[in-house]
């Protein structure tokens, strides 16, 4: 495993972590089972994998109880656990935004509760809250790295305008990145605050903040394994991108991708993987997984560099398709 940190993240992360959605249950990804679940968190853990991303709203709890679970009886101080406040549900399961000091509070408790822990290393705003001031939000996470409950602060899905505010506080960030989406404007048909290649990155750069890449494979669609006609059942059904002809057109993609990698022996999920690590300020690759053979294949990655002509070859074919914005 290779590990990386930077100056306002000095934890040292393993390039390739575990993003834990996929711990959420069947309701939520559609091959999601627990049992599946502990033994992928365990197989990473015995691959050297030291950073796990998570969230309250992952199967509402579940996610969260999980990696708890999984987690108890291993070094508490060997692990990075990065979780995240500011989506709360109601008994409908109604999602809302909410960055109130007074809600983070509960969530973090409600957190450490869940995970197992009296702690957690790196604590990301999910997304802006437009009703709550940022000040006031960030006024309690220094509340809570005081009283020892918080190591250190991230923002996610946040524009770099407010990063800058607040760059004296925060140790990361975290934005859609993966090969097909480098400055998305939207997220499953919400709208983004930032471009993630043009601004996020070149800031993380800069100011030495470690930079976490959400949907690394595109939900699946990076891997070779998704054919023209899949019909998503479970979360990615609400992503537009992964519906009809708009996931036609990655697909085609893909087909190329895929008779680029049989000519050195390389799977798309190891291309894809290979193409972020090339790019700096990214500190750990939180890819999801469903079934531990994934995480096997995915950590295959490590094992080989992507060289420059490989790296032009792709670029050729990603930025002649007009799928970029
Ligand atoms: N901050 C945010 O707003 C935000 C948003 C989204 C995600 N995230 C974080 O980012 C993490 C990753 O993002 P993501 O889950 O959206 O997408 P992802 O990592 O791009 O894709 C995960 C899915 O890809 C498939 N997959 C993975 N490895 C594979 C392999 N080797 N072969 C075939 N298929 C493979 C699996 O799909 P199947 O289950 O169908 O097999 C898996 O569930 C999340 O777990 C979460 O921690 C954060």
């Amino acid at each position: 495993m290779r590990y990386r940190s930077t100056k306002r993240f000095p934890l040292n992360a393993s390039v390739v972590g575990l993003g834990c959605w996929g711990l959420s249950g069947p309701s939520i990804w559609k091959d999601s089972n627990d049992s599946d679940s502990i033994k992928i968190v365990h197989k990473a853990l015995e691959s050297g994998i030291n950073f796990f991303d998570v969230a309250p709203v992952y199967g509402f709890g579940h996610a969260e109880e999980i990696l708890g679970k999984a987690l108890r009886g291993f070094a508490r101080d060997k692990v990075i656990i990065a979780t995240k406040c500011g989506l709360i549900w109601d008994e409908q399961k109604r999602i809302t935004r909410c960055l109130k000091p007074e809600s983070v509070f509960k969530e973090i408790d409600e957190s450490l509760r869940r995970l197992g822990t009296d702690y957690v290393d790196l604590y990301q705003l999910h997304w802006p809250d437009p009703n709550t001031p940022i000040e006031e939000t960030i006024d309690a996470l220094l509340e809570l790295k005081k009283a020892g409950k918080v190591r250190f602060i991230g923002l996610s899905n946040f524009s770099v305008d407010t990063a800058r505010r607040l760059l004296e506080h925060i140790s990361s960030m975290q934005g859609l990145y993966n090969m097909f989406e480098r400055n998305a404007l939207s997220y499953h048909n919400i709208p983004l605050e930032y471009r993630t290649e043009r601004e996020v990155l070149p800031f993380c750069e800069e100011n030495d903040l470690a930079f976490l890449p959400y949907s690394p494979l595109m939900q699946g669609v990076l891997t070779g394994d998704i054919d023209y006609n899949e019909k998503f059942t479970d979360v990615r059904a609400a992503n537009p991108k992964l519906v009809g002809d708009n996931l036609r057109k990655y697909i085609a993609i893909v087909e190329k991708l895929k008779a680029i990698g049989s000519k050195i022996g390389k799977p798309v999920n190891e291309i894809a993987m290979n193409w972020l690590i090339k790019h700096r300020p990214i500190t750990s690759i939180i890819a999801g997984a469903t079934k531990p053979e994934q995480l096997e294949e995915n950590l295959k990655a490590l094992d080989w560099e992507m060289d420059n002509e490989l790296f032009n070859e792709i670029e050729a074919i990603v930025l002649e398709s007009g799928i970029l914005t």
